[in-house]
């Protein structure tokens, strides 16, 4: 399946045109860096100096194509309240198919600078994003599709109009190679509700429930033996030895019923958090951002964590206000920030003050 529109590129056309921004400075790739310019040239500059295949986490937030204009105040920051003192942060204005193709030949460059095992996430909103979705398949690969994230963005609103409230958007998550990709297992602590449901009893090490210690699956050897005169029950083998299972007993760690059935103490403070899912409640936008359409840095800071390794180079070719660059800098990883508004280059410098990066500015350059 295809999306066919007019004026639609080959990938060898758009991949060719990138090539005109063949620019030789010989950069370390190993440090952060800010481009300040358009992101094609930016995302150009970057394959054609040694990036190709070494990004391992792309985080963009493009325009959503609402074909507005995005100011920005010096204390306030807002798209529905606008003074005439406000300075343009950015513009949106590109519709329909033009706007599609402005992200398609950009994420075909995207594609080529992700490493194998990398993973892009698109921010996108529910109006333009099913097309969206339809040109990451295209450049992505259907095979490489993850998941499609619900974000809730706000808190309910009272809009007047006759439909529902509209609390979310989406992020789409697409790998490099699916099954490849940097993957840490990141997951959400317990809330003090469900710590509560769960965990009932208490000793002196706190509070705990109770599992089997025989998992499914028979075994001939040492964890299919007998442990105190037990055997585990038919189609079942002991989660560990019986040697193990009596050191858990000698340090208090299994509770026998009165009926004498053994299980195994799990303590709050243990539990490993729960896996996180694909609707994003907690991750709401600040209510007073330094730059329109700021995005939560929870949110980044979780991805970041989740998707790429300590020293991984990590991108954001929308970077706005560098919220992901932040959250990169701050969890070890090397940054690359792309934007061509003057107002997000000033705010991205006053967030990153400690950061240390090379700076590059890409504005004379026309697309
Ligand atoms: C939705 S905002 C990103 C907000 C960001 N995620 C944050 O948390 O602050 C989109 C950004 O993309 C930038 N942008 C739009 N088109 C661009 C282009 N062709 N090249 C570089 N930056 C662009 C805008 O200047 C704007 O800062």
């Amino acid at each position: 399946m295809q999306l066919i529109y007019q004026n639609k590129q080959s990938e060898e056309q758009i991949l060719e045109k990138s090539l005109r921004y063949k620019l030789d400075n010989n950069f370390n790739v190993e440090k952060s860096k800010l481009l300040f310019g358009d992101n094609f040239i930016g995302l150009s500059y970057l394959l054609n100096n040694g990036y190709k295949n070494k990004i391992d986490l792309i985080y963009i937030d493009p325009p959503f194509s609402t074909n507005i204009d995005f100011s920005s105040g010096k204390n306030r920051v807002s798209t529905i309240s606008s003074s005439k003192k406000d300075l343009l942060a950015y513009t949106d204005r590109l519709v329909g198919e033009e706007y599609l193709e402005f992200l398609r030949e950009r994420l075909i460059l995207m594609k080529e600078l992700l490493s194998e095992k990398g993973s892009i996430y698109l921010h996108i909103d529910t109006k333009i994003g099913h097309y969206v979705k339809i040109i990451m398949d295209e450049v992505f690969g259907k095979n490489n599709f993850l998941n499609e994230i619900t974000r809730i963005k706000s808190n309910p609103k009272n809009f007047n109009r006759k439909a529902y409230g509209n609390q979310k958007d989406v992020i789409y998550f697409y790998a490099k190679n699916r099954g490849e990709n940097i993957w840490n297992n990141i997951t959400s602590p317990l809330t003090e509700e469900e710590i509560k449901e769960k965990f009932i009893k208490k000793d002196e090490r706190g509070f705990y429930n109770t599992v089997p210690i025989h998992a499914p699956g028979e075994s001939e050897g040492p964890t299919g033996k007998e442990w105190k005169g037990l055997f585990p029950p038919v189609g079942r083998h002991w989660r560990v030895s019986p040697d193990k299972l009596t050191t858990l007993d000698d340090e208090n760690l299994i509770e026998w019923s009165k009926t004498g059935n053994p299980r195994l103490k799990k303590y709050s403070h243990e539990h490993k958090g729960k896996k996180i899912q694909d609707v994003w409640l907690n991750f709401k936008d600040p209510m007073y951002p330094n730059y329109p359409t700021q995005k939560n840095l929870d949110m980044l800071d979780m991805i970041v964590k989740q998707s790429s390794d300590t020293n991984s180079i990590v991108l954001d070719a929308f970077a706005g206000s560098g919220g992901t660059l932040n959250m990169a800098n701050k969890n070890g990883r090397i940054f690359i920030g792309i934007d061509q508004s003057e107002i997000s280059l000033s705010v991205i410098k006053e967030n990153l003050t400690k950061a240390s990066y090379d700076e590059i500015n890409l504005s004379h350059l026309s697309n």
